[in-house]
């Protein structure tokens, strides 16, 4: 293994969407910004230089950090931001991880334009448990604005309503060619006849998840999140915000371009009516207006069946080299309800706003990060009581109470360092059902089971997946239904764990776990790095 040197400064540059240009943030200048490549037990260092006006930080989704806490980055929970002008060194090691994740910034609304792949090979010298690939690309799934994208959620904030969706959606950083800016290229991917393909999906859009298909072909799932899965064969990809997936396609036509769409899947009474992206595949020797086309057609909005086939045919590898190492024994159960929730606003435009919780509680931002408190015994920055269960229970998915006011606090669950935990994520549709990707940042997770409706304790259980389930780090929990995950507490420290719509974890749908080992933390935290930023 090796040591592996990146510089990122975060730098503005001038880039062209929609026909119209404006500034964004950037890492060294580019959007989507670079790809960080190391290998499975290579140490990372990455120097992060700010030269913006905003602070920021950048986080490593989906690397482990197993003891490296102050290396993950989030805003206030892990770490200070890094203020404009000042720099820091993001030092960790990845260890027991291979596959495709991904870097964004995280603070404000800045992963926007501020993000990029984490490709990790396998040791040298281990295959990928599936046929080696001809070549691989990595393709990046976004969204663009054509306005400032912090005007938007500030605008949203102070209003109490909800933000502006993005105007287009983007494959590796361009929409394609729209009805309101025809002249736009889009991404290309040339491909050759009898080749195979590795695609590194990601998506890295703030506020949707999205389908994705290349017309014309079939694509076989190998990976999810950086761990392997049991291959199939799909014609849509179903991938929320977080998620990575890795999937081969067999360049098995002979010639022709087929069309690459990334379109957006809403399982919400909610009007989105922003474009699906659109890129090219193109057989070499043939791409141009006199090439023949073939279109892929995305499914409908709404299309639930095809992303429920999709997210129950996932499964473990589970083979000798990659076990399904699954908790069978529980030390703790766990179950938070996700809600959206309408609180009182004197100052907003309709006397309220909307805000969102779990288990009834809308997480408040501290001032200084959660980590260093708890490393330092800071007392006052926040409390360890967060409920473990909902305050008041009943029925989820039925007629709702109508007293919708959410409690807010700086509330964190305390776990035991080395223990198993059943975690089950339920959404109440209050205000309106829909899906949310939760991520969980320092651990990957078993997802065990999954349902509609309520969870029902004493049934659902006999159902769970103990054997294969999916493992990952970033989880959709099905609009008006629920998501059982387990994981074992392997790494101490301050750990989030948030929806991943921007705008959800900006209304508050975001919680921390602090995991101790009982001996205090400096006992099982590597002490913070000397450049650690200062609030
Ligand atoms: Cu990809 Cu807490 O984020």
């Amino acid at each position: 293994c090796m040591v592996r040197h990146y510089k990122f400064n975060i730098v503005m540059k001038n880039a062209t969407r929609l026909c119209s240009t404006k500034p964004i943030v950037t890492v060294n200048g580019k959007f989507p910004g670079p790809t960080l490549v190391a290998r499975e037990d290579d140490t990372v260092l990455v120097k992060v230089v700010n030269h913006v006006k905003y602070n920021l930080s950048i986080h490593w989704h989906g690397i482990r950090q197993l003891r490296t806490g102050w290396a993950d980055g989030p805003a206030y929970i892990t770490q200070c931001p890094i203020q404009s002008g000042q720099s820091f060194v993001y030092n960790f090691t990845i260890t027991g991880q291979r596959g495709t994740l991904w870097w964004h910034a995280h603070i404000l609304w800045l992963r926007a334009t501020v993000h990029g792949a984490v490709v990790i090979l396998p040791k040298r010298g281990v295959p990928y448990p599936f046929p080696k690939p001809h070549k691989e690309a990595v393709v990046i799934l976004s969204e663009w604005w054509k306005s400032d994208v912090e005007a938007v959620i500030n605008e949203a904030l102070k209003s109490g309503l909800v933000p502006n969706v993005s105007d287009a959606h983007t494959i590796n950083g361009r929409p394609g060619p729209v009805l309101s800016c025809p002249s736009q290229r889009g991404y290309t991917l040339p491909v050759q006849a009898g080749k195979r393909y590795m695609l590194r999906l990601i998506n890295a859009a703030l506020n949707e998840e999205l389908f994705f298909k290349i017309a014309g072909h079939q694509l076989t799932v190998v990976e999810v999140d950086a761990t392997y899965v049991k291959p199939f064969k799909t014609e849509t990809i179903v991938i929320a915000p977080g998620q990575t997936t890795n999937v081969i396609l067999e360049a098995d036509r002979h010639s022709g371009q087929y069309t690459v769409v990334a379109s957006p899947f809403m399982d919400a009474p909610i009007t989105v009516d922003n474009v699906t992206a659109t890129a090219t595949l193109h057989y070499s020797g043939t791409l141009g207006a006199t090439a023949t086309t073939t279109f892929a057609i995305p499914p409908p909005k709404n299309a639930t069946p095809v992303a429920m086939n999709f997210t129950s045919a996932l499964r473990s590898l589970n083979s000798k080299e990659y076990p399904a190492v699954v908790p069978l024994k529980i030390d703790r159960s766990l179950l938070f309800t996700i809600s959206l929730g309408i609180n009182p606003c004197s100052t907003c435009v309709n006397g309220h706003r909307i805000l969102a919780d779990i288990n009834n509680v809308t997480f408040v931002m501290p001032t200084i990060s959660l980590l260093q408190a708890h490393f330092f015994n800071i007392s006052g920055v926040f409390k360890d009581d967060f409920p473990g269960n909902p305050p008041i229970p009943y029925n989820y998915t039925g007629t709702q109470p109508t007293n919708f006011q959410t409690n807010s606090g700086t509330r964190l669950y305390r776990l035991a360092y080395n223990s198993t935990v059943q975690l089950v994520l339920q959404d109440t549709g209050m205000i309106t059902p829909e899906n949310h990707p939760l991520h969980l940042h320092g651990f990957n997770f078993f997802e065990v089971g999954r349902g509609l409706g309520n969870f029902n304790a004493k049934k659902d259980p006999k159902n769970f997946n103990l054997v294969d389930p999916v493992e990952r780090n970033t989880i959709g929990v099905p609009a008006g239904g629920w998501t059982a995950i387990r994981f074992r507490t392997d790494n101490p420290g301050v750990w989030f764990m948030h929806c991943h719509l921007e705008i959800h974890t900006t209304w508050g749908l975001k919680m921390a776990f602090v995991v101790d080992n009982g001996k205090g933390p400096n006992e099982s935290l590597l002490p913070p790095p000397i450049d650690l930023p200062k609030c």
